[in-house]
């Protein structure tokens, strides 16, 4: 392992889409490429860290030294989180598909002959808000909120509602999915801090920075 600010320490990451399936061959999704949350647990290897990275389906390769638990559903994540706990820190950048459906075909439903399905949904669990409940929460948990409009207001709402420590707000209005740059804030108990747009390798380390320098003083 490498020596740095994080050694010692275990990091949980969760990335990338959740897939629900309604069949055999097809599914519910949020539109998430898995790249940021990627840089940070690569961010989070190079500072020395243990990584453990929870990933839902994305066709990115394994960054050096972590540690990668794939799964597909909202429930198997929340699953793996659960068994990957305790951590020092978590980082859910996954993009958590909030409902799936509630009855999934065991055959290909047929297109031909029959009028389109009404699909009944149900809520997917929080891992996010789970987390933050549950008795072994990590000393650091941090949210991320893609949000396209109102984003400080309601990352910011988000932190205190699901009991996040951090929320990373990130605004979605643009080019960031599945681009290369991305824009956030990062929202803590006592105010805000504005990052300005770079690559999202970059924006990795400056948030796994500051969470190494918070880490140090909270107990
Ligand atoms: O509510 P929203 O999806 O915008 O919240 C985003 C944050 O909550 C992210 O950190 C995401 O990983 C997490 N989340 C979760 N489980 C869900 C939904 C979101 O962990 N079911």
């Amino acid at each position: 392992p490498v020596e740095g600010p994080l050694s010692g320490k275990h990091v949980l990451v969760t990335a990338g889409p959740t897939h629900e399936p309604i069949d055999p061959v097809r599914y519910i999704a949020n539109r998430s490429s898995g790249k940021q949350g990627y840089a940070i647990a690569e961010a989070a290897a190079r500072l020395g860290a243990r990584v453990t990275l929870v990933s839902g389906p994305v066709s990115l390769p394994t960054p050096r030294g972590v540690d990668r638990v794939d799964v597909e559903t909202a429930r198997q994540m929340a699953d793996a989180v659960k068994h990957s706990l305790p951590a020092d820190c978590a980082v859910m950048v996954a993009a958590v598909a909030d409902w799936r459906s509630k009855d999934v075909s065991k055959g290909k439903i047929k297109k031909r002959g029959s009028a389109p399905p009404v699909l009944m949904l149900t809520e997917n669990p929080d891992i996010l808000a789970s987390v933050a409940a549950g008795g072994r929460k990590p000393k650091l948990l941090v949210g991320f909120a893609a949000e396209t409009d109102h984003v400080l207001e309601h990352a910011t709402e988000k932190r205190t509602r699901k009991g996040a420590d951090w929320i990373v707000a990130n605004d979605v209005s643009g080019d960031v999915m599945g681009g290369a740059v991305n824009r956030v804030a990062i929202i803590t108990s006592t105010g805000v801090e504005h990052l300005p747009e770079m690559p999202k390798e970059a924006v990795a380390m400056a948030i796994m920075e500051r969470i190494a320098q918070a880490l140090e003083t909270v107990e």
